[in-house]
């Protein structure tokens, strides 16, 4: 048995308030219990986004009632809040800003909308990036000119790793993050992920070369933190006419990254630094004491969607055999998780900007 700290993922989608039917903090914090986070940080893309203290208000309610799990809840950067957004920093989890191709509505196509951002938020706190390739490069510019932090989001690129590396280099303040899916998955396995439905290799940013996920591999050590992107979408919206883009990811990323670690592609350091000391460094993130996760890391299974605990039922991952199971989760003092089971109450989850 391996004994892990409680982890933290920084990049998770709740769909509250919204589209509870894909995932709600109820379903989506069990989810996260059973995959051995004890922190996750939420996204403001839901419906309404959250962007000003209303919204966040609305998100934290629910939360407070349904988390099972320590959370902090993000605010999103839209064309009119840099100064609603700022005041709300001590709430928050981080400022999350959209540059590029994503889902819902929150999306700053034009740089002068970023400026009063980068110059307004409380530099005790990242700006979290969802941008790529060349304006991946353009975020970190904003970074070294008003030399505050930035947290690049899921990067998948191999251009995107080697200029993280040379800003690094340069003393720039920049972060990032790679998920699992952009790890263990390029785009030939689509037709796989697919079986005839094309929505559901659907993700942004989408699955890269195989080139792209061997430069992630090669420069791990670059890459700050393991984050899932979770993004739940019913498997009948993956495979219909629309499919929106996301994969879930709260269920299979430490099983995917135990698996790892027994193939030597990686150590159980390498986990626990990028999935809890450096989130909670990057994140100023409480301890959580008397906080821990137990995994049996020769037990063998198969991931299957109906073992989840997400609403989304499905996973790319179907099928996949691993080697690192999630037996016990223990989350400040009372047992969160054992044997398959969630075994604390809705509303025992704490707001860690609280
Ligand atoms: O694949 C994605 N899904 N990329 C995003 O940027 C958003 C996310 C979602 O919320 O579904
Ligand atoms: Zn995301």
């Amino acid at each position: 048995m391996i004994k892990l700290p409680g982890l933290i993922d920084p990049h998770v989608h709740m769909r509250e308030p919204g589209a509870s039917h894909k995932e709600d903090f109820d379903s989506g914090t069990s989810a996260a219990l059973a995959g051995g986070f004890t922190i996750i940080l939420t996204m403001p893309n839901t419906k309404p986004p959250i962007f000003d203290s209303d919204t966040l208000d609305m998100v934290l309610n629910a939360a407070s009632k349904k988390a099972r799990c320590d959370y902090a809840q993000f605010v999103g950067a839209g064309p009119d809040n840099a100064e609603k957004a700022a005041s709300l920093a001590d709430k928050a989890a981080g400022l999350k800003m959209y540059l590029d191709s994503t889902f819902g509505e929150l999306r700053l196509d034009d740089m002068t909308l970023w400026l009063p951002h980068f110059e307004k938020y409380p530099k005790n706190y990242p700006i979290v990036a969802h941008s790529e390739s060349r304006s991946m490069a353009a975020a970190i510019l904003f970074a070294a000119i008003y030399d505050r932090p930035v947290h690049i989001a899921h990067i998948s690129l191999k251009e995107e790793v080697l200029i993280i590396k040379a800003a690094k280099e340069h003393g720039i303040k920049v972060t990032c993050e790679v998920c699992p899916h952009h790890l263990f998955l390029s785009n030939e396995d689509i037709p796989l992920i697919s079986n005839g439905h094309a929505g559901r290799g659907e993700v942004r940013p989408r699955l890269a070369t195989k080139e792209d996920v061997d430069a992630l591999w090669k420069n791990l050590d670059v890459i700050d933190c393991f984050a899932t992107d979770h993004a739940p979408h019913t498997i009948d919206e993956k495979d219909s006419d629309n499919p929106p883009p996301g994969f879930p990811g709260l269920e299979t990323a430490l099983p995917l990254l135990l698996n790892a670690v027994s193939e030597s592609r990686l150590s159980i350091s390498d986990i626990i630094e990028k999935m809890y000391s450096n989130p909670k460094r990057i994140f100023s993130l409480p301890d959580q004491p008397e906080t821990w996760v137990e995994v049996e890391e020769n037990a063998v299974y198969e991931i299957k969607a109906e073992d989840q605990f997400s609403r989304c039922n499905w996973t790319p991952f179907e099928g996949w055999k691993v080697k690192g199971k999630i037996s016990k989760v223990v989350l400040r003092g009372e047992t969160a998780f054992e044997d398959g089971k969630i075994l604390v109450q809705a509303g025992y989850g704490r707001n860690v900007r609280g």
